[in-house]
């Protein structure tokens, strides 16, 4: 081989050394990593299903509820005006942690009514975004969900309560909160022990904010309407050093669109809108996420917003996007990362 040869032989080979280095470094995940958009499994192996999840932090664990998603994906041929993917609703799933990388699967805290075709529960409704916050007067823990029929119109809030974090739930049944109707929502407790229940309304036009009863199971009859047609769904709720945050996506089914946060002063105050805090790869279209939850780590200034990647044609393998979030005074700015490091224990 002539020298020239032999020295471009070399190079290759350096390179592909190089190419192969860089990958496997790549796709090593590190213990205390968050991926974003992979598949998230639980400390036994099996693919984390609970989607459009919150977090709920009790006694030094934090316990994910999410929609425990049916194998199948199907169309509901009979809706027309918008592509009606639906996988069965197989209930409510819990996972709890003590550091929010090994994740216990702790069951289906409310399960579905295979057998009741005519329960809120049967597998063919929908039980969608499921919240619990834990009331300290009555101990128990409270679970609110978006109940409706297959093809979305039915559009109520079901409440469901539990003496454990971990379940079993007992459901209490489903209503319109304050006669209108509620699809996608979220539950809020104030440092005051005030709860709030948020939801889109008059068909996805507004958001509704509605206080609670002390028992947090109904709406005390308080309310108002905010972001009045701006056409928001996915609220999510947290507050930070006296300001009230509202995170939303836009209105496209499974399709992702562009994020938005208002920031208020009170919960039935009033919100003005601060535009999209996502920066960098495909911010406009939320990093191909739509919102779900805001989680406070426990005792800290650090929230981490939450996302769900859905996979339409094949939901429940939709995977979880989880960013922390950086704030300058009352700005938030919720930057791309593919990946990034957690290790509560660190956090000051
Ligand atoms: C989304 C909503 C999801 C789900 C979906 C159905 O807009 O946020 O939770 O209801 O529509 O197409």
């Amino acid at each position: 081989m002539k020298r020239k040869n032999k020295l471009l032989l070399c190079w290759l080979l350096v390179f592909a050394v190089y190419l192969l280095g860089s990958c496997v470094n790549k796709s090593e995940k590190k213990p205390n990593e968050i991926i974003s958009g992979e598949v998230w499994r639980d400390i036994n192996g099996n693919f984390i299903n609970a989607h459009g999840g919150g977090i709920l932090y009790h006694e030094g664990r934090y316990y994910w509820y999410g929609e425990f998603k049916g194998d199948s994906t199907y169309r509901l041929e009979r809706v027309k005006s918008w592509e009606c993917w639906r996988a069965d609703a197989q209930g409510v799933s819990c996972y709890s942690s003590t550091d929010l990388l090994h994740w216990r699967y702790e069951g289906i805290v409310l399960a579905s009514l295979p057998n009741d075709s005519l329960s809120d529960l049967h597998p063919s409704q929908i039980i969608e975004r499921p919240k619990v916050l834990y009331n300290d007067k009555t101990r128990k823990f409270v679970l609110w969900m978006h109940i409706d029929s297959p093809d979305y119109e039915k559009a109520v809030a079901g409440v469901a309560v539990a003496d454990s974090p971990t379940g079993p739930f007992v459901y209490l049944g489903s209503f319109k909160p304050n006669g209108l109707d509620s699809r996608d929502q979220t539950l809020f407790k104030d440092t005051d022990g005030k709860a709030y229940h948020i939801c889109s309304t008059d068909w996805n036009k507004s958001l509704m904010v509605s206080l609670l009863t002390d028992d947090y199971t109904k709406p005390s009859g308080v309310y108002k309407r905010i972001l009045i047609r701006q056409k928001r769904e996915a609220p999510a709720v947290f507050k930070r050093k006296g300001k009230y945050y509202l995170l939303s996506s836009g209105c496209t089914g499974w399709d992702p669109n562009r994020a938005s946060y208002a920031v208020a002063d009170s919960m039935l105050g009033t919100w003005s809108v601060q535009g999209d805090p996502c920066t960098g790869t495909d911010a406009d279209k939320t990093f191909y996420g739509q919102s779900t939850f805001v989680l406070q780590i426990e005792g800290k200034d650090e929230y981490i917003a939450m996302f769900d990647r859905w996979n339409k044609t094949d939901l429940i393998h939709s995977s979880y996007i989880w960013l922390p979030i950086e704030f300058t005074d009352h700005n938030m700015v919720i930057p791309w990362k593919e990946r990034w490091s957690l290790d509560l224990k660190n956090i000051k």
